[in-house]
Parts: structure tokens; C-alpha cells; sequence
């Protein structure tokens, strides 16, 4: 039998729910949870657990660092959350701190797999991590603009009353407020969305529609927060199916946080574009150093400029 093991660390509503998430995938046969709050880890188990009998079974315990070593894929999720009307930049001060340290003990474990971070802000802690973990750029990811691009195909579905599996498209730069969705891209079953706002007879029209999609994307985390606390299902999706193609080396294209070395003229920076994905984290012998071609318009392209400088603000900030 394959091992396949998964650390999560943070017990959060994040890192419980990806737990709860993945074990219902019966994707790995062991999952250890790390927590400070060392109960708290323990009680998620636990409630995870007696679903078992009913459901896919896999050995899930709580336990500290040391047992993250022969892991394949470490989900970072712990740090300070957004609270409601704050951006997820403001979280920079409070979580590179503990970015580094977790890193740091999780690398003391011996630990040799792919990192994921979710932990907010999370295109400069995937950076953070990439530099205090020493592993390859290939091997320390973000769960990045997935979930933005989800919450794309969601509104456009919801809005032209078609299957969301069948809207394609990505959001792309930073996993916060200067990330956009790349329309030039965006189709229904192949179809661009000029071409298929012309036989519908909705009348919105497609820049109505590409602006209020937008601004959507970008207002979601915020509208769930505001009224809930913090957002945990769809993020757990995302980093399932991030998880799901590196276990399975499943080489499925995803937009997740990526260091990119040589993109443009730019320096080392982690920001989000659609890559290969498979059991090295990304998969370096496809695309363009496993990132797919993806033509932007020039006016797409100033944007992901734009948003990339500011990525590289922060980070310098963060002092990386
Ligand atoms: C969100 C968090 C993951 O967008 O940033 O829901």
C-alpha cells in the first residue's frame, strides 16, 4: 500500500475543516493535526473520528511537530485571522513571525515534502516559507487564487444560469484586493464571454457582467466574514483538491501561489498563475517551468504588474 500522510498544522476552523475535508476523501491513510492548543487538536480528531464508522476510515491523531517528518505535503493554516473590514495584507506584522517559527519546526522534524500554505497573507508567508524551509521553489506552494477563481465560476454561473463546471477561467496576481480575473481567458465550455453574452437574452451585458463579477471576487471573503467570523468550507475545498493533485500526481492545472524566479524582469516573488500540479508540488517539466502559457491581453498584463508590485512591496516590508 502507498503511504500517503498528511500534516495539517493550525486546528483552526481552516485546518479542521480541510481535515474533516480530506478524510472524507479517503486520500490518506494518516493525517496528524499540530496545534498549540494541543486539546483542541485532540477534540478535532476526535469529532473527525466518529464519522469513521460511517464514512471513509484513515488514521488521524494530534501530536506535536516531531510527527510531520515522513509527511508528503505539510498544510500550513495557522496564524491570525481577518477580522471583519481588515485586509488580509494587515495580517503581515502578526503571522511572518509565526510563519517562520512553524517553518522552522516543521524543517527540525526532518520533513522533506511539499509545503502548502494557507495562512493569509499568503503570496508573501508562501515566500516566507519558501526561504525558511530551504526546499525547492517547486515544493512550497499557496493555496493562492483557487479559491478566487471558484468564487468566479460560482457568480458567473449563478448569473448566466449554467453548470459551474462548465465556466473555466482564472483569477489571478495576489490572493487579495489586487487580484482580477483574466477575461480574455474566462469561457463557457470554450466559448469567450463576448461570444456568449450575445445570445443571451439576460441584457446585462458583458461588461456589466465582468465588473460585477469582480468586484464579487474580490468583496466575498469579506461579505462572509462580516457576518459569520471567518470563510473555511470553500477554502477547505480548494486546498483539498491542491492536496488531491499532489497525492495523485495528478498534473491538473490550478492557480495556486507560486515562486517564480525570471517572470518578466521582476525579482524572486510568490504570486498566483495557473501551474501544473502533481506530486512534487509543481510539476517543473510542463508548461514553462510548470507554468502554463497563458496569453494575457496587454491590459491583463499591466494588471498582473501592478499587483505583483504590490506583492513585492510587501514582501520587502515583511523583510524578505
Ligand atoms: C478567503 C480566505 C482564504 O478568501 O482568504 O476566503
Amino acid at each position: 500500500m502507498i503511504k500517503n500522510k498528511i500534516a495539517i498544522i493550525g486546528a483552526g476552523s481552516v485546518g479542521a475543516t480541510i481535515a474533516y475535508n480530506l478524510s472524507n476523501r479517503g486520500l490518506a491513510n494518516e493525517m496528524v493535526l499540530v496545534d498549540v492548543n494541543r486539546e483542541k487538536a485532540e477534540a478535532e480528531v476526535l469529532d473527525i473520528t466518529h464519522g469513521m464508522p460511517l464514512g471513509s476510515t484513515a488514521n488521524i491523531y494530534a501530536a506535536g511537530y516531531e510527527a510531520c517528518g515522513d509527511a508528503e505535503i505539510a498544510i500550513i493554516t495557522a496564524g491570525a485571522k481577518q477580522r471583519p473590514d481588515e485586509s488580509r495584507v494587515q495580517l503581515m506584522d502578526r503571522n511572518v513571525g509565526i510563519m517562520r517559527s512553524m517553518v522552522g519546526d516543521l524543517m527540525a522534524s526532518g520533513f522533506g515534502g511539499v509545503i502548502l500554505v494557507v495562512t493569509n497573507p499568503v503570496d508573501v508567508l508562501t515566500f516566507v516559507a519558501y526561504r525558511e524551509s530551504g526546499l525547492p521553489a517547486h515544493q512550497v506552494i499557496g493555496s493562492g487564487t483557487v479559491i478566487d477563481s471558484a468564487r468566479l465560476r460560482t457568480f458567473l454561473s449563478r448569473s448566466c444560469s449554467i453548470n459551474p463546471q462548465n465556466v473555466h477561467g482564472y483569477v489571478i496576481g495576489e490572493h487579495g484586493d489586487t487580484s482580477f480575473p483574466a477575461w480574455s481567458n474566462v469561457t463557457f465550455g470554450g466559448v469567450g464571454v463576448q461570444e456568449f453574452c450575445q445570445d443571451c437574452d439576460a441584457g446585462c451585458g458583458d461588461d456589466e457582467l465582468r465588473r460585477q463579477a469582480t468586484e464579487y471576487v474580490r468583496q466575498a471573503a469579506q461579505t462572509i466574514i462580516k457576518a459569520k467570523g471567518s470563510t473555511y468550507y470553500a477554502v477547505a475545498q480548494a486546498v483539498a483538491i491542491i492536496t488531491q493533485a499532489v497525492l495523485r500526481d495528478e498534473r491538473r492545472i490550478l492557480p495556486i501561489t507560486a515562486v517564480m524566479s525570471g517572470f518578466e524582469d521582476f525579482r524572486e516573488v510568490a504570486f498566483s498563475y495557473p501551474h501544473f500540479v502533481g506530486k512534487n508540488g509543481i510539476a517543473t517539466d510542463a508548461g514553462i517551468n510548470g507554468r502554463l502559457r497563458y496569453e494575457l491581453t496587454a491590459e491583463e498584463q499591466e494588471q498582473l504588474r501592478t499587483s505583483i508590485r504590490y506583492i513585492i512591496g510587501n514582501t520587502e516590508q515583511a523583510g524578505y
